[in-house]
Formats: structure tokens, sequence, C-alpha cells
């Protein structure tokens, strides 16, 4: 049996938000709003999904990059319109219609299968999901008969003062008996507002003696509606709590859930441990028993098993099996450490590959660099990488030994096994195995021979 169907409702103009970028690609946890709710839906086994699109349609559509069927919706004449425009592109074998607003992002996907379950149950023309809330301004409010059943669902706009004091609140997710949607959504009339509501369909649904059921959510802050940068923010909160629970229920240890930002796309092994004020995001994994923080910053980046990642800034890049990284370290984008590598303090990496038991313990920059195993980076080292016009490469062999306050001007590479002086300027090829000194660097023989011949000049001849 395939999924039902789905409709997510993303035209509208989100004016609350007081934004140039469109509601519903407002990030959450690192996913757009509009992402979270195609999760929900995907991991429900929803069949077709398609997405409505209007207000500053080209956008979302290519935010959305294919990952979902779109329709327009233009002019935007409400929710039920929406609807309405989405229907043909619902498969006619479709029997159930899942309904849901991109504004709504934290429904967990058993909320949907419950919808869809109660309505194959009940054979209910629609079901819909409730919240019972502290605030419920904003939302529609679910008016109950004297048997208890749903009657309508009054827009706040609309509603009465008794019926404002309402808390159990339209969610705006609903399941729909495909053939009574496609037979009614284009019979709903206009509000005194203008909109076609798709609320009033449960009234029609009411006054033809269909059945309507009603799902009450089981966490009500999940059901939250997000309409202005407030119930964002809130929504943020809401969400980093429930992906930092999961965490620690599968066996990570977060000292402080409140200090610590994870994002959706985030995964972490057994028996890390993160340690306050840590931002995780992107597509980031973190390996077994790996130690991240205390205040670490790590973007889209992987931290091998065991690793230490304490006080520093990872961005696109690779850390190696039991490597420590920091304090105060930068790996910039395109960075690979090896493993049991140590990097830091102050110590800055980009687009360089090191690797295993590389240290790089104090403030030095490595740039387009190539880095052996066993390899010494001196406090100081720096690589010139960049001659104003381009970038080049340094290449540094398997255990060679940079001296503290080397200059290495790229291009160049300096061989396995070889070694600099203290202060060297390296500006040309250093064969394995040789130590080169001084500025410009020089084999360190060369230098001995003219400091003894340089000595024997400056001698007073009667010395
Ligand atoms: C809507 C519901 C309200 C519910 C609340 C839950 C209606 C009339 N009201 O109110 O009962 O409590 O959601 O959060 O349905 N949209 C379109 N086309 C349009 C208008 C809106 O696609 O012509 C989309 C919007 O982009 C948005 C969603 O539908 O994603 C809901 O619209 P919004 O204006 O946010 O409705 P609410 O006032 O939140
Ligand atoms: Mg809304």
């Amino acid at each position: 049996m395939t999924g039902p169907s789905a409709i997510v409702l993303a035209a509208g103009q989100g004016t609350r938000m007081r934004s140039r970028v469109p509601k519903v690609l407002h990030p959450l946890a690192g996913r757009t709003m509009i992402d979270h709710v195609l999760a929900g839906l995907a991991a429900a086994g929803a069949d077709a999904v398609v997405v409505v699109t209007g207000h500053e349609a080209e956008t979302v559509e290519a935010a959305l990059d294919s990952r979902a069927r779109t329709v327009r919706q233009d002019p935007q004449l409400g929710t039920a319109d929406a609807v309405r425009t989405a229907l043909p592109e619902i498969p006619t074998h479709a029997t159930q219609v899942l309904v849901t607003m991109a504004d709504v992002p934290l429904l967990p996907a058993d909320v949907f299968t419950s919808l869809a379950a109660e309505q194959r149950e009940a054979n209910a023309a629609i079901v819909l999901l409730s919240a019972e809330v502290d605030d419920p301004t904003g939302y529609g409010r679910i008016v109950r008969g004297p048997d208890g059943g749903c009657r309508a669902i009054v827009e706040e706009a609309d509603a009465d003062e008794t019926t404002r004091a309402v808390r159990e609140v339209n969610a705006g997710t609903y399941c729909f008996d495909a053939g009574w949607l496609r037979a009614n959504v284009e019979n709903v009339p206009r509000s005194p507002s203008g909109e076609h509501y798709l609320t009033n369909l449960v009234a029609m649904a009411i006054d033809g003696n269909h059945a309507v059921r009603v799902v009450t959510a089981a966490q009500p802050a999940l059901a939250m509606g997000i309409n202005d940068r407030v119930q964002l923010a809130a929504a943020e909160h809401v969400l980093r709590a429930r992906i930092a629970e999961a965490h620690m229920r599968g066996g990570v240890t977060i000292v402080d859930p409140d200090s610590t930002f994870i994002d959706a796309g985030v995964t972490i092994g057994q028996d890390a441990r993160i340690e306050p004020w840590t931002t995780l995001s992107g597509e980031t994994s973190i390996g077994d028993e790996a130690v991240i923080g205390p205040g670490s910053r790590i973007r889209d980046s992987r931290i091998g098993a065991r690793a230490h990642v304490w006080g520093s800034w990872v961005e696109e890049s690779e850390v190696g099996d039991g490597a420590r990284v920091g304090p105060m370290s930068h790996l910039r984008p395109g960075s690979v450490v090896g493993a049991s590598s140590e990097i830091g303090n102050y110590a800055e990496v980009k687009k360089s590959r090191l690797g295993a038991r590389v240290r790089q313990h104090h403030f030095s920059y490595l740039g387009d660099a190539e880095v052996g195993d066993d390899v010494n980076i001196g406090a100081g080292t720096v690589t010139a990488n960049f001659d104003g016009t381009n970038k080049h490469q340094t290449v540094i062999g398997d255990g060679a030994f940079i001296g503290v306050d080397t200059m290495l001007r790229a291009p160049v590479t300096v061989g396995p096994g070889a070694k600099t002086g203290a202060g060297s300027v390296v500006t040309r090829d250093v064969p394995a195995g040789k130590t080169v000194v001084g500025i410009p660097a020089r084999p360190i023989e060369l230098r001995r021979n003219r400091r003894d011949d340089e000595l024997a000049e400056d001698e007073p001849p009667d010395a």
C-alpha cells in the first residue's frame, strides 16, 4: 500500500517575518523551514508531495532544487485556494491527501501517520491536528459541539470573545479523504478578508453529514506555526532541545544542552562528549569518544574517533582519529589533519593535508600545503603561499623538522627528513635529509664554510 499523498502550502507572503527572505526558507537548526516539513513527510512515507509556491516562487523553487514537485498559486487567494491549485498534481489513485503548512516545521513523522490512520479507520472526510496551547493568539480556534466533536474552525479575525478564549487551536495539518476534498475544495466561499480559508471545509463537512475527527498533538510545542521571528526563535529552541535529547538518548554526553547548538544534519558517535558553548552545524559527523569543546565551532566537517577539538573552529575539514586541535586554532575549508596529529595553540590551517602524528603545536600558518607523517612544524612557521596573484603549494616530506619561525616561500618542497633552522627563509627546494639555515636558507655546511671564511677575513691580522 502506498502512503498518502501530500500538499505543502508555501505560497504566502509571510509579511509578519518582515524579511527579504521568503518565510519558508528561513533556517532552523541548519535546515530551511520547508526542508524540515519535507523530511517529516518523507519519514512518514508520503507518496507524492506537491509544494504550492507563489510569493517569491522562483527563490523557493530554486531552494527546493527538485526535491519536491511544485505548483504555482498566483494570485494567493488563501489556503483553500492553494490546495485547489495543487490537487490536479495529486495522483488520481490517491485515496488520502495530507495537507500541511510549510510554516509548521517541527511536526514529527508519526503525527502524519496517525492522522492518516485515523482517517482510514473513521472513514472521515477530514482529520485535523489540534494543539492545546497557553497562548492561542493568531491560530484558528477549534469549536466543539455539545457531543465534544469538532464543529468548526474559527479564524482569529472572525472569532468573538468566547471563541478567542479557546485554547485548543488548529495546527494547520490535515488528512483528507481525497474524493471528498476534490469534490468540495472548489466550493469554499470567500471570507470577509477576501481569502478562501481551508478551515471552512470543517463546517462544510459537518453540514454535509461527513465525519470530522480531531487528533490532539501529544507535544503541542511541536505543532507551533511560525509567523514572525519571535516564533522562529521559539521553534529553534524547541528543535534544539529535541535534537540534543535524541543524541543523549543515543549515548552522547552533552554537558549543558542549553549552551550547545547542534544542527539537524549532525551525527555523533557513542560516548562522545560535547562540552558547553559548542556549535555543531551543517553536515558534520563526530566520531566515537571524541571530545568537542568547550567553546568549539564545527561546520560541515568530519571529526574522528577519540579526537579532541577544544576552543577551536573547524570548517569543511577532516580531523583524524585521536588528533588534537586547539585551543584557539582554525581549520579552514579543505583541510585534513591526520590521525594523532596535534594542532595548536593558535594554529591556522587552510586547504592543506597533514599526515599522521604531525605536531604544529604553536601559532603558525599552513596554507595550500601537503605535509607528510611525523613532521614537526615549529612555532611561528608560515607558508608564504600567495604571491599577490596566485596561490602556490608547499610540500613537506615525512619526518621533516621545520624550525621555529621558518618562512616557506611557495612553491617549495622540503624533502623527507630535512630540517630548517630557526628563522630561516626557505626559497628553494630542500633535498631529503638536508638541513638548511639562514636568509635565504642554504645548506648548513655552505653557511658554516662561509662563516669560517668571513671570520677569517674579519680577524685582525695580528690576532
Ligand atoms: C493558518 C490557519 C489557522 C492555523 C494556522 C496554523 C487558515 C485560514 N488558517 O493560519 O487556522 O491555526 O495556520 O499555523 O488556513 N499559504 C498559501 N497560499 C495562500 C495563503 C497561505 O500557500 O494563499 C500558505 C502560507 O505560505 C503558509 C500557510 O499557507 O505556509 C499558512 O498561511 P498563514 O498565512 O501563515 O496562515 P496562518 O495565519 O498561520
Ligand atoms: Mg502561519
